[in-house]
């Protein structure tokens, strides 16, 4: 199966910024812009400021997600937000294992996994974010580091929930650092995971799913990146709290 024939996705990851009233206008900037995308396009915001963008993005075309959620259903865990609780709130997607998380809240494959685990049961989609530090690339063992990762974040997910995961390879040298990864490195490793999912499940789990890359895309170099054969979307940071360089991303992945 060709590239033509998996579902391209841009997402913007806002991390901490925006507050509502902020969302709210950055939204409604975006959504004229991409209002003919083919791509699907999501936003990915804080949890104070779903309310707002879910409000703004109404009967459009573009969807709403979190940054993160908790992997129990509830209780005593101060701070944390339950999949069940985004889901109420009408979230569709979140992100999960993003390496601010592994790096800054000691965040671990393990748990990063009954995260996971816990957003599929409360019926979200998945953008799961695996990639290696700057020191693993150098030592040689960036496709240990990922095919790692993305196996132990997929146990207990079975082939039919595959279509609600998106995997996105961030090298953790290339976000916010307006370094990326070349167009041949984001392919070489998109492509890995792909392998990584055809020996998990099978060869057509690994031709349907959508991986994105991450790591300082932007209106500039989005094209190169998204016209890689196995680079299916682009999960943005920086870039995507500015409409019009988001939307020039999303019309680079249009095809
Ligand atoms: P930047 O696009 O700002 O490098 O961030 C990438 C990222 O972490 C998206 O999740």
């Amino acid at each position: 199966m060709n590239k033509q024939l998996r579902k391209a996705v841009i997402a913007g990851n806002w991390k901490m910024n925006k507050t509502p009233a902020e969302a709210t206008e950055l939204l409604g900037n975006i959504v004229p812009l991409v209002k003919d995308a083919k791509v699907e396009v999501i936003a990915c915001v804080p949890y104070v400021d779903l309310y707002a963008a879910l409000e703004a993005t109404k009967g459009t075309n573009v969807k709403i997600g979190a940054e993160n959620c908790h992997w129990a259903k509830s209780g005593a865990f101060t701070g944390e937000i339950s999949a069940d609780m985004l889901a109420a709130v009408g979230v569709n997607y979140v992100i999960i294992g993003h390496s601010e998380r592994r790096q800054y809240f000691g965040e671990t494959d393990k748990t990063v996994n009954m995260r996971t685990r816990a957003a599929l049961d409360a019926g979200l989609t998945v953008i799961l974010c695996v990639g290696e530090y700057l020191e693993q690339r150098e030592q040689g063992v960036t496709a240990e580091v990922v095919s790692s990762q993305t196996k132990i974040a997929l146990q207990g997910v079975s082939e039919d929930e595959l279509s609600r995961i998106i995997i996105a390879y961030e090298p953790v040298w290339a976000i916010g650092t307006g370094k990326t990864a070349t167009a041949q490195q984001a392919n070489e490793v998109c492509a890995l995971i792909r392998k990584v999912i055809a020996d998990l499940y099978s060869k057509e789990a690994a031709d349907g799913i959508t991986i994105q890359y991450g790591g300082s895309m932007n209106a500039k170099n989005a094209e190169e990146l998204l016209d890689q054969p196995d680079v299916d979307g682009g999960l943005i940071g920086g870039a995507s709290l500015k409409a019009e360089d988001f939307s020039v991303i999303v019309k680079a992945a249009d095809r």
